[in-house]
């Protein structure tokens, strides 16, 4: 059948990391087993209203129990790498203080098998699910967070350091800002641009924290992953350039440059108004930790307008009329990858590079779909394989490639509806099936 399936894109060198990514909460299930605390995910999804469908990831693709097999589809898949994130609360149940010995035992088994099965594992620490025992002590509010996320990072890393050799800090620090501290859209529900700014100087800092505890753990490349979005202005007027340039520094730098160049970017005072609160040069010197990668997630680009009237800050986004979408409404944009990789490399200096996450939700993958075709998918693929190619010759160090996702999971707020696996699957029986993308990122990963 393989010979249907449209040619990889070739051209990446030998040693090319290619991987796939899921996360814990969005795959796992079993959210009280073996001694797991709750999560602030648990207590945010339950709620009614918060989720589509009034989902939640009690159950997830139950990868909790049925982890060998996902192992095996990555083995029939070719991949040499697996992004995961462990769940705070089983290593930490109460987020601090005790140890859950087989919350551990979980990643410990997963580690092996994966290593058995030659693939690499990259850990990431935080994708969003902060146990809800801290939340009740202020989660990321509280400046304490920084060396609670340091000692979780050091359980995790006295388990598994001798093996895991790639650690990500944090996933998507924005998006818990923004979306979590802000908007309210995700966990933990909160709205204010003083929770927002607290939450993003104490995950700057916690990440920091966590680069410092993890480094005495043994030899291992560490990393962030950020999402990044090019912030294009919807006309040449002074005001949506300007619009462009804030939105560009509110998504793109908030986090990149404390990190890296250990400052805030100017506009901050701007975007932020009456609740700025700079972090001061002691917490950004302990930020600002040599790291060793940076993990880029890349979907789609957007469009900005300065809009006076707009709140919480000065501009809104454009839809592209009559350009492709996918179906989380987000503009199908490949050349931006190229745009926003050349653009870290540019602003950030050589750092070694990875995304860490891109990939596609797509309707036409519903219970009845033809799983044997899947063009749309292998296209999106195929297309940001190309303009990651086309960094690369433009002298990026790109290192790696994880698509999201592995298998269709629980999409936050729009809960199960939204399907972005190369593996389908059936959440009623938990049954697996590969989409003909998951045959295509096979011949990609021999050929390409
Ligand atoms: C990213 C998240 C990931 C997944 C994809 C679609 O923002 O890191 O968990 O939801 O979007």
């Amino acid at each position: 059948m393989s010979s249907e399936l449209p040619p990889a894109v070739e051209g990446f060198p030998h040693n090319f990391v290619w991987g796939v990514a899921t996360s814990a909460y969005q795959i796992e299930g079993s959210p009280e087993a073996d001694g797991k605390g709750l999560s602030i995910w648990d207590a945010f999804s339950r709620m009614p209203g918060n989720i589509a469908g009034n989902h939640n990831g009690d159950v997830a693709c139950d990868h909790y129990r049925r982890w060998r097999e996902d192992v095996a589809l990555m083995r029939q898949l070719g991949v040499r790498a697996y992004r995961f994130s462990i769940a705070w609360s089983r290593v930490l149940p109460e987020g601090t203080g005790r140890v859950n010995r087989r919350g551990l035992d979980f990643y410990d088994e997963l580690v092996d098998e994966l290593l058995s099965q030659n693939i690499q594992p990259y850990a990431t620490l935080y994708h969003w699910d902060m146990p809800w025992a801290l939340d009740a002590r202020g989660g990321w509010l509280n400046r304490d967070c920084a060396g609670w996320f340091a000692e979780y990072a050091e359980a995790a890393g006295r388990r598994l350091a001798d093996r895991v050799r790639h650690w990500i800090t944090l996933n998507e620090p924005w998006v818990v800002a923004d979306q979590g501290h802000l908007r309210g859209a995700l966990a933990p529900g909160r709205r204010s641009k003083y929770d927002a700014r607290a939450a993003a100087n104490n995950q700057l800092r916690a990440h920091g924290a966590a680069v410092a505890a993890l480094r005495t753990a043994g030899p291992m490349q560490l990393g962030v992953a950020v999402n990044l979005t090019p912030q294009h202005p919807a006309s040449d007027s002074p005001a949506d350039r300007n619009a462009a340039r804030l939105a560009h520094a509110y998504v793109n730098r908030q986090f990149l440059d404390p990190i890296l160049l250990g400052r805030h970017p100017d506009e901050m005072a701007e975007l932020y108004g009456p609740a700025w609160r700079p972090l001061d040069d002691a917490d950004l010197a302990a930020v600002r930790q040599p790291i060793d990668f940076v993990g880029v997630n890349y979907y789609l680009r957007e469009v900005v307008q300065a809009d006076a009237a707009a709140t919480p800050f000065p501009f809104r986004t454009v839809k592209q009329a009559g350009r492709p979408h996918t179906a989380m409404g987000w503009e199908v944009y490949p050349a931006g990858l190229t745009e926003i990789l050349q653009w870290v490399h540019r602003e950030y200096g050589a750092v070694p590079l990875y995304i860490t996450e891109n990939g596609v939700a797509l309707d036409d993958m519903e219970p009845g779909g033809d799983l044997a075709a899947d063009p749309d998918r292998v296209a999106y693929l195929r297309d940001h394989l190309e303009s990651a190619l086309a960094a690369m010759r433009a002298g990026v160090d790109l290192r790696g490639y994880f698509l999201w996702s592995l298998l269709d999971n629980f999409e936050w707020q729009f809960g199960y509806g939204k399907r972005f696996g190369v593996v389908y699957v059936d959440f009623a029986s938990g049954r697996r099936t590969l989409k003909a993308s998951a045959r295509w990122y096979r011949r990609q990963i021999e050929q390409g």
